[in-house]
């Protein structure tokens, strides 16, 4: 599969934004060649949430919020070992129980929102994800009644149509002494290893801390508009800074959201 990667640098030395096309060839795997397994399945086994919601909770331990609860219609999940510190957030799995009378080939893909484990489980779905995954509303009943069921799961690209990557601000950031907040809607199949905020005046960048699941903070943010940096990192250890076209604005405000004008396919 050969993929066209797009991507928008922002030039700080005159301020002119330089579009930089990039081809990369990511990866040619096909079973037939088997040498690696990066698309496999990997057996296991998933429960539900026991809450009467259907969706996901907004207290998940990703810090996502509600947004965590409702992104992706709902079709969310806790993850145990691919919690990973929290770097797991966000990440998107295709899981599919394996009982061929009650479960689809295709299964569910799910997004990774909070942590939890139990019964041996990898994956605690949320209930409508979890009766997604069945052929059937009978079959959906039955599997919500046992509970607990094997299932087969890969890491799979997350998809947002119509979406640009996005920067939530946390409630509880304050002009100049506290900045925190999450990214929305981060496409594809690497994960977010780190992330800078630059000042556009004087170029001096900071690196920021995970406090915890998805939340990246600082105690100090830089002053001005602020130029954002994230590393995205495969598991092969490949690595690409993405650097959005929009800055966050000099006046940011806790609870807001920015549009960073870009998405990425990696
Ligand atoms: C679950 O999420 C969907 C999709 O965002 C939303 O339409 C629905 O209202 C949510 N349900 C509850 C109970 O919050
Ligand atoms: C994404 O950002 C671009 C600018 O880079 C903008 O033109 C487009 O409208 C944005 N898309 C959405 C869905 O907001």
């Amino acid at each position: 599969m050969l993929c066209h990667l797009v991507f928008c640098f922002h030039c700080l030395c005159n301020s002119s934004y330089i579009l930089l096309l990039s081809t990369a060839l990511v990866s040619m795997h096909s079973p037939a060649h088997g040498a690696t397994c990066s698309d496999c399945f990997t057996q296991s086994r998933a429960a539900h949430y026991r809450n009467s919601d259907e969706n996901g909770t907004d207290i998940g331990a990703c810090g996502f919020g509600s947004f965590g609860a409702t992104i992706h219609g709902g079709d969310v999940s806790a993850a145990s070992d691919l919690y990973r510190n929290g770097l797991g957030c966000g990440a998107c799995y295709q899981v599919r129980c394996t009982s061929g009378y009650y479960c689809t080939d295709k299964g569910v893909t799910v997004v990774i929102t909070d942590q939890g484990s139990g019964h041996g489980t990898d994956f605690i779905l949320t209930r409508r994800a979890f009766t997604r995954m069945a052929q059937t509303s009978d079959a959906a009943a039955s599997l919500l009644a046992l509970g607990v069921v094997d299932i087969e799961y890969r890491r799979v690209s997350c998809s947002y149509p119509y979406k640009n990557i996005t920067i939530k601000i946390d409630e509880s950031s304050s002009s100049p002494h506290y900045l925190g907040f999450v990214i929305w809607y981060q496409q594809g199949k690497r994960d977010i290893t780190a992330v800078q905020l630059c000042e556009t005046q004087n170029f001096v960048c900071k690196l920021l801390d995970r406090s915890y699941g998805a939340v990246w903070t600082t105690t100090s943010p830089p002053s001005g508009s602020l130029s954002l940096r994230m590393l995205f990192s495969d598991e092969d250890g490949d690595e690409e800074w993405v650097v959005p076209v929009n800055n966050i604005p000099q006046d940011w405000k806790a609870g807001e959201t920015y549009d960073t004008g870009v998405q990425v396919n990696l």
